[in-house]
This record gives structure tokens, sequence and C-alpha cells, in this order.
């Protein structure tokens, strides 16, 4: 969610060669005309969101029900019945929509979308207490996170400090682990997916937060193991490992959502990207910029990435849907890791995430308003092997692709201001 590092040389001389392009024939790499397209762009792109999400909460606030503790979230859309589907609080997508306001607000200024925002983010709150699953980082990060960020207040620090308790008990210090599903005191399996990295900038935070290392500690241990076992040679990632808590081995890995247990499921090299750039902001343990590199070259030189850099929804399944999610959650970790490398990879790591922000936000991906639920992006893929949500709108593929926007923005005017010094 949060971002740093300083610009690249490559950045700056992009900029440079934009600013003066009547001056040249061509730009050398990164495509400056791209980044200025895109720049360019973005007003436009804010708006229309906007107005997506206006049409969306009308329609959410209605099926929102809040009696009976049934407190529900839009999360995607069924084209078949044109009905949104809505889902419970307890759904691991559910800090998305809110999340998405508030990038909203961040995105136009709109004090409508904050109050809309602060709404469906408190409404959220009975989560800091789930111990069901390991997703209440995500839940709680990119809703009471943004919240505490954009409005610069620490009345959601408490929240997020208990969130942040809550995970922990999770943990299993044997391993070294934060488990994913199950039960947590479950003794057959223990089950981890890469889709965890993301729940570990909650735990950073949180130490931050409350001063408490143990936090911190419990993130860096977790992304060290899961670096040691869950990927490939060639940086492809499997999705779901099983751990024996005796021997402290992997004693299954199982496809999960990719198409097998050999290929790689493209989302989950998109967590795995985001997730490694994220930790490495956070610890400065090169071993994870290292690793965000690898997953990132997977994805990016693969043989079946297509063209407009939006992959398919499985690395092994050229041809078949794409999903959009995976494209806008690798743009916006993308943004980031060129942010802390320089030179030839800043630009392949910017080059490539503002080619599939573009491709998203084209009428390919980006749906008209009145159709698609009025969720930005059209063709994501949920759980293509067990036939769910096979392309379709996803709520959190409009939250990373709106994060990607706001990074690739903040770039752009950060450059701008280093240039008018
Ligand atoms: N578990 C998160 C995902 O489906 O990507």
């Amino acid at each position: 969610m949060r971002e740093g590092g300083e610009l690249s040389l490559s950045f700056a001389l992009c900029f440079y060669l934009t600013a003066f392009r009547l001056a040249f024939a061509t730009c050398a790499m990164p495509d400056c005309s791209k980044e200025s397209e895109l720049e360019k762009a973005l007003p436009c792109i804010f708006k229309k969101s906007a107005e997506h999400y206006r049409a969306l909460v009308a329609a959410a606030a209605p099926l929102a029900k809040d009696e009976d503790g049934k407190k529900l979230f839009p999360h995607g859309y069924k084209a078949v019945t044109g009905e949104l589907d809505m889902r419970s609080i307890l759904w691991w997508t559910s800090g998305h929509f809110p999340g998405s306001l508030w990038y909203l607000y961040e995105a136009t200024g709109d004090v409508e979308f904050r109050d809309l925002a602060i709404f469906w983010t408190e409404r959220l709150a009975p989560n800091s207490k789930v111990d069901t699953n390991h997703d209440v980082g995500f839940i709680m990060y990119c809703s009471y996170g943004n919240a505490r960020r954009i409005l610069k207040t620490d009345r959601y620090d408490a929240i997020l400090i208990e969130t942040a308790d809550t995970l922990c008990s999770r943990y299993n210090e044997g391993l070294g682990l934060i488990r994913s599903w199950g039960k947590r005191d479950e003794t057959k399996n223990f089950f981890v997916i890469p889709d965890n990295l993301m729940n570990l900038e909650l735990l950073e935070e949180a130490s931050k937060m409350s001063g408490k290392p143990s936090f911190a500690k419990v993130a860096r241990s977790h992304a060290v193991v899961t670096m040691k076992h869950h990927f490939r040679a060639d940086g492809g990632c499997y999705h779901v490992l099983d751990y024996d808590q005796v021997t402290k081995r992997v004693k299954a890995v199982q496809r999960g959502q990719g198409a097998s247990v050999e290929t790689a499921w493209s989302r989950g090299q998109s967590w795995a990207i985001y997730g490694y750039t994220m930790m490495y902001r956070e610890s400065k343990n090169p071993l994870f910029l290292q690793m965000a590199q690898k997953c990132a070259d997977f994805a990016i030189d693969n043989p079946n990435m297509p063209e407009d850099g939006v992959p398919f929804w499985d690395y092994g399944a050229p041809g078949e849907e794409r999903d959009s999610s995976a494209g806008a959650i690798m743009a916006s970790g993308l943004l980031e890791l060129s942010t802390f490398v320089v030179g030839e990879k800043a630009a392949k790591y910017r080059a490539f995430a503002v080619k599939a922000l573009t491709s998203l936000a084209s009428t390919d991906y980006f749906a008209a308003q009145g159709e698609n639920g009025d969720f930005l992006l059209k063709h994501g893929v949920g759980a293509k092997p067990a036939g769910s949500e096979v392309d379709t709108p996803l709520d959190y593929g409009d939250y990373y692709f709106l994060e990607g926007l706001l990074r690739f923005k903040r770039y752009r005017d950060k450059q701008r201001e280093k240039n008018e010094k």
C-alpha cells in the first residue's frame, strides 16, 4: 500500500527527454512517450473511475444489510443475472472496496469519497478478532491502513494492532510461518500460499505503531521461510504448500488456484512480486529485493506473457482467459520495485508497469459506464480450477489498478518537482 525509494537516474532522464521531446526524434529507454501519454490520461481515468464507483456505491448500499450482523460488501458482478455479487464481511476481499474508495478520495479530492470510505471501512471492525484465516491482513490494512495513512490519524491504531495480534496467533514458531488456511491449531495440515505475503505489511506497520518488534519479526521470518520453499529455480511460484509441523518439511504441493502443480498461477506470482518488494521496503533485507526481481523477471520475460502486459490467468495456460487483477497487482508492485533498483532494471520494471496500466485503462479492460456492475476492470479470474469467477470483474483488481495509477502519478509529480528545483 505504501511505497518508497528514490527516483532513478533513468526516470530523471526520461522526464527530461519528454519535456524536450520536440528536440529529439526518439527517446532512449524507458519509452517516455508512453509515460507522458499515461500521465495525460490520468485525470480522465480518475474521473471515469469516480463515476463508476458512485454508481456502484448507489447499487450496493441497499444490499449491504446491516441487520443481524450480516454486513455485506460488493465483491463482483454476476453478468448472467445482472446482480452485484455481495460477499460477507469475512470474505478475504471485503477490505478492497473501502480501499478503492480511499484511493478515489486521494485521486479526486472529493470528500464524498472520504465519507463513504470511512463508512465502509468502519463496518469491517469485527474482523480484528477473526483468527480463522490469514486474510485479516488484506481486509484490515487495505481499509483501515489506508484510512490511517490518508487521514493522518492515530484513531485506528488500536484496531490495527489488535488485528496484528490476531494474525500472529496463526504463527507457528517451529516453522517460522503464519498458517494461511485452516484452524490455527490444526495438526493434520499447515497450508501456506504466497498470497500471505500481502498480510505482512500490516505486521510491519503494527510494529511501528505499537513499538513491539515481535510483529515485524514474525513478518520477516514468514517472508524468509516462504522464500526458501515456495519458488522454483526459475522464480516461478507454487501456490499451496502443506508443511509437516514435526519434520518442518514441505509434505505436499497443491495446484490450488493454478492450472497445475508445476505451472505458475499468475496472481500468486503477482502477490510475490508485490510482497517481496514491500518487505524489502520495510526490512531492507537485500534477499527480499533479489527475490522480488527474480519473480518479476520470471513474469516479464515469460514466453507466455502477452504483448499488452496483462497475463493469462496462469503462465502455463497461454491462450486462455487473462487475469486483469494479476496485471494490476503486478503493475503496482513493479512501480515500487523500479524505485529500489537503478539503470536498465529500473527502466524495465517501470516500462512494463506503464504498459500494463495503459492496457488496463483501455477499452479492452476498462468497462464502459453501466456495464460490468460498474466495477472498473473487466476480465478477472478468481479461481478457474474451481470454476469460480472466470472472466469477471473483481474488487481487488480495481483496488490495485487505482493504487498503481496513484503510484505512477506520485512518481511523475516528484520528478517534476525535482526538475523544477
Ligand atoms: N487468496 C487470494 C487470491 O485469490 O488471490
